[in-house]
């Protein structure tokens, strides 16, 4: 199926849709996104992402594009185009084309090029991965100092993939001066004695809207917190391991650097959380 995509102010197929060489996201990873999950064909935490989404932009100096007031109803319109019931919404706001490479910013006139796509995942909120947990490995964290912005480049966290990949596992956890930052696309945890551990915000890691939605849930159900950095050797004796994204939702891990955690079994503490954050994005959805 060709999808409907939004480049500019425009809705087209997305064969139709072009972006320009000179585009300072293709040149030189000058852009920011956001992916916004979709559960019965609403949006969620959609506020969060836009909110995340401006802070972005104002730290890294890109101009707000014109539609910014009109993202809720571009995001709600291309889900109701391409019948969305499960899936995602990629939004992509770059420093534009200024018509020429150039290390200096362009002009303030330059329109920030501004893209929506969305991807259909039937089946996201029962992934079969969350029964049975996914597999990690650690490698060291060399992405730049600014992880809170969420720019577009990926490569290394697509890299940590591929090493994963290579070594039989699903993910890879990034640890920066022997302690864990994050997951390449996700927030990381671990549950010791009934505390759910996670890193602290900072700039050395992305605010994470999930993460930041399923903590509330945790404290609303009187399960104790504690935002501190922790080492791979102590996820490795954690009762349970788990990440946060708005693709995975909460995601078991069982396996660090090949030893089991908590016995190798999905826990209890990331069950009950995914299930809470399910069923209460669905009913604040959008
Ligand atoms: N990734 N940390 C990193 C490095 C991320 O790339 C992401 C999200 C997160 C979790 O943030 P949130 O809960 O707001 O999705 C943490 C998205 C899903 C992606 O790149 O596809």
């Amino acid at each position: 199926m060709t999808r409907t995509v939004y480049v500019n102010g425009e809705y087209l197929p997305e064969t139709e849709a072009k972006v320009s060489i000179f585009d300072r996201a293709f040149l030189m990873a000058d852009g920011v996104y956001e992916v916004t999950s979709v559960l019965d064909g609403k949006l969620i935490d959609f506020d969060g992402h836009r909110a995340r989404l401006e802070r972005s932009l104002n730290e890294l100096d890109i101009p707000k594009p014109p539609e910014f007031d009109d993202l809720l109803d571009i995001h709600r319109n291309l889900v109701a185009e391409n019948g969305v019931e499960e899936g995602m919404v990629y939004l992509q706001v770059t420093r534009g084309a200024p018509g020429d490479r150039d290390f200096v910013f362009p002009s303030k006139e330059t329109r920030p090029t501004v893209v929506l796509f969305t991807q259909n995942k039937p089946g996201l909120a029962d992934n079969p991965q969350a029964k049975v947990g996914i597999k990690v490995i650690s490698i060291e964290d060399i992405r730049w100092g600014r992880r809170d912005i969420k720019t577009v480049q990926l490569l290394y966290p697509s890299m940590g993939k591929m090493m994963a990949k290579k070594a039989g596992c699903d993910d890879a956890w990034l640890v920066e001066d022997g302690f864990v930052t994050e997951g390449t696309s996700n927030n990381t945890y671990i549950v010791k004695d009934g505390k759910i551990i996670t890193r602290n915000l900072s700039n050395d890691i992305l605010h994470g809207i999930t993460r930041a939605a399923v903590l509330k849930f945790a404290r609303e159900a009187q399960m104790e917190v504690v935002e501190r950095p922790f080492t791979i050797a102590e996820a490795k004796e954690a009762d349970e391991a788990f990440f946060t994204s708005a693709s995975a939702f909460v995601m078991p891990v069982i396996e660090i650097d090949g030893a089991a955690v908590g016995g190798g079994k999905v826990g209890k503490v990331a069950t009950r959380l995914r299930e809470i954050y399910l069923d209460e994005s669905r009913k604040a959805g959008i």
